[in-house]
């Protein structure tokens, strides 16, 4: 496992663009595992930006994101695809129809499971997959639990997770409290891990997950036994590991 230091937010998203840039220019036919949420949003920015500059070609990209609520469709702007779709898809040469997010508004949600796995099968895993960490030290929506989830699953998000995502939503009882997520076998079917941890609030988190022991209380303290795990944290959320 690897560490790297960046100084502050925006010192990590620029590390973190360069080296999601560095795998589409060496392998043009990159499947990238994405992320939703905060810590990876100032790095699609700029990564819209190198494309912009002609730095950057996306049309041979394939990507397949951890996660969606289900419930939530495109047209929704909570929603993951909504998110990818207005931080990134929709501003690149990336051709739509191989950017992957389990279907939020499946009928079954067994089927949803099973059809991501497939793909996931399918694609040979990704190339790189980029992770942000939950509070909880969830990845994914892969919240605490008894036993870590190998599978695509549906999942009811902790109460920890429901308040963290209050913050996007007009009202409590509007956050959705179920999700699709990538299981720990799925992740783990990437070559390369880039984990994007920011912020105090994540030091004592990212400490459990990186120098505890490995349990599924901590999902996240599975990636020490992944062969080729970035972590790319700042200051502060690193404060707690010196
Ligand atoms: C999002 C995802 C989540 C987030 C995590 C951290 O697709 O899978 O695991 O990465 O909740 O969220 P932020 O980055 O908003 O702190």
């Amino acid at each position: 496992m690897h560490i790297i230091q960046a100084i502050d937010y925006n010192d990590l998203s620029k590390k973190a663009a360069d080296r999601i840039a560095a795998q589409i220019r060496e392998n043009p036919d990159s499947v990238l595992g994405l992320a939703t949420g905060s810590s990876p949003l100032a790095a699609y920015g700029l990564l819209i930006r190198q494309y912009e500059q002609g730095k950057l070609d996306f049309s041979r990209i394939t990507t397949v994101n951890l996660d969606e609520y289900r419930g939530l469709g495109p047209e929704n702007s909570q929603s993951y695809r909504y998110y990818m779709d207005r931080n990134l898809f929709d501003h690149v040469n990336i051709d739509k129809s191989r950017t992957f997010l389990p279907d939020g508004l499946g009928a079954d949600p067994e089927a949803v499971c099973r059809g991501y796995d497939q793909l996931l099968e399918d694609l040979g895993g990704t190339d790189l997959q980029l992770l942000g960490l939950g509070h909880n030290g969830h990845i994914g929506f892969n919240e605490p639990a008894d036993a870590f989830p190998r599978d695509t699953h549906c999942v009811n998000l902790a109460e920890s997770t429901i308040a963290a995502n209050r913050r996007f939503f007009q009202s409590e009882a509007d956050v959705p409290r179920q999700a699709y997520t990538m299981g720990i076998r799925g992740i783990f079917l990437a070559e390369k891990i880039l984990l994007l941890v920011s912020g105090q609030a994540k030091a004592s988190i990212l400490k459990a997950a990186l120098c505890g022991p490995i349990t599924p209380r901590v999902p996240a303290s599975i990636l020490q036994l992944h062969r080729d795990v970035t972590v790319l944290a700042d200051e502060a959320a690193l404060s707690e590991l010196r």
